[in-house]
């Protein structure tokens, strides 16, 4: 290669590695919905603008096929963190809709006091006690989010439009604070992500050293996210529980768990008391270390040492994992190694939404086990019976029983 050509070329990668591609505009984006602490009547909201956008509003009122949303609509401000990545400047703005009622369907849309507003979306509130519920559940999507993990986040919507929640099992990105990667989450998602709520937990790749030295969550997260705060204090939006109809939805924070010795005291003494006080008939509980890895070499047993057995003595139900780029699920150790499907004690899984993939060890644990393959899951839950279904990322015109695991 000559010379002029070699320099033209750096000056090129340069350029497209320097350049924003999802800067923000006065027209609001990045619009999530995620999941309260009392889904049946509230329901959070965020989104980010420009930097000259200074106010941020949302309209809201129970939908309907008519037109005329306006004329009923409340109006709920927002409040205001501006924020600066290493792209751009932008406000990202936070409500949380209160005072709404259970299994109703609401159509809001969010923006400033001006012409910029984004289309109305529609989301529905839980029901205020048991009934049915599904949600999907995704393991890291991390890397290439907008050339292949979209196909996995469309393939679920396409599967189950009308799940109650996703939920995202940690290393949602590759890189914590670029903006392009969170630029490419949401453009993945695109507009399913504000009318299905997200709960998130955050994976290592959520974490790393900042300026300081201090391991610390990505900046993108709490602007990005509005998540409950009823975990431990210094743990807000990535360790708390959400009681969705008659199911407990606990979020641990792996990576703040091996932070320090105190902090994972604080994270275990809060899961033991949010296990002892759960009067729901389900448990599920997601971190992104798994219990089980499905690889040897990939132990997380300090992990298990701390919580296995909260786990087991309060009969949580399903523990979802990521972190080993692999298919895994089965049941604790005494039973799987007889690969006996009895269900004693939590049944544990490991997930890859995203491209990047690791071996499969099919170790004694795993009664279902897959490799170099992008899956979501289906959660359903209805009454005495919890059905739980693995997929490919194939789009299907009709469900095969063959490609569940
Ligand atoms: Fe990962």
């Amino acid at each position: 290669m000559n010379t002029l050509l070699s320099v033209l070329l750096c000056v090129s990668l340069l350029n497209s590695q320097d350049q924003d591609y999802y800067p923000p505009s006065p027209v609001p984006d990045r619009i999530m919905l995620n999941l309260t602490e009392s889904p049946a009547t509230s329901m959070a909201v965020t989104w980010r603008t420009a930097v000259y956008v200074n106010e941020g509003y949302v309209q809201y009122t129970k939908a309907s096929p008519s037109p005329d949303l306006l004329e009923n609509a409340q109006v709920a401000t927002a409040k205001k963190t501006s924020y600066l990545s290493d792209r751009n400047g932008a406000n990202y703005f936070s409500a949380v809709l209160g005072e709404l009622e259970p299994e109703t369907l609401y159509a809001y849309r969010v923006g400033d006091s001006t012409s910029h507003w984004s289309e109305w979306a529609q989301f529905k509130t839980a029901a205020a006690g048991e009934a049915p519920l599904s949600f999907i559940y995704f393991g890291d999507a991390q890397n290439d989010l907008k050339s292949m993990w979209s196909r996995t986040i469309r393939g679920a919507y396409q599967e189950m439009p009308k799940a109650n929640f996703m939920l995202h099992a940690g290393d949602l990105v590759n890189r914590r604070n670029r903006d392009h990667e969170w630029g490419e989450w949401y453009y993945a998602g695109g507009w399913i992500y504000r009318m299905m709520p997200s709960i998130a937990t955050p994976g290592n790749h959520e974490y790393g050293r900042d300026e300081e030295g201090n391991y610390s969550l990505s900046k993108h997260w709490k602007p990005t996210f509005t998540l409950p705060e009823n975990g431990p204090e210094g743990f807000a939006e990535t360790v708390y529980f959400i009681d969705y109809q008659d199911t407990r939805l606990i979020s641990f924070d792996a990576p703040a768990f091996y932070r320090s010795p105190k902090d994972s005291t604080i994270q275990v003494n809060w899961l033991r008391e949010v296990l002892k006080n759960n009067d729901n008939k389900w448990t599920i509980l997601t971190t992104h270390y798994p219990i089980y890895s499905t690889k040897n070499g990939r132990d997380n047993d300090e992990l298990r040492n701390g919580i296995q057995s909260l786990l087991e003595e309060y009969k949580v139900d399903l523990v979802l994992t990521g972190h080993d780029h692999a298919y895994g699920r089965g049941t604790n150790l005494p039973i799987g190694k007889g690969k006996r499907a009895t269900v004693d004690g939590p049944i544990y899984v490991v997930s890859v939404s995203g491209p990047k993939m690791y071996d499969v060890g099919m170790d004694d644990w795993m009664q279902r086990g897959a490799s170099n393959t992008q899956l979501y899951q289906l959660v359903h839950v209805d009454g005495d019976l919890l059905r739980f279904e693995a997929y490919t990322c194939l789009l299907y015109t009709s469900p095969s029983p063959r490609d569940r695991g």
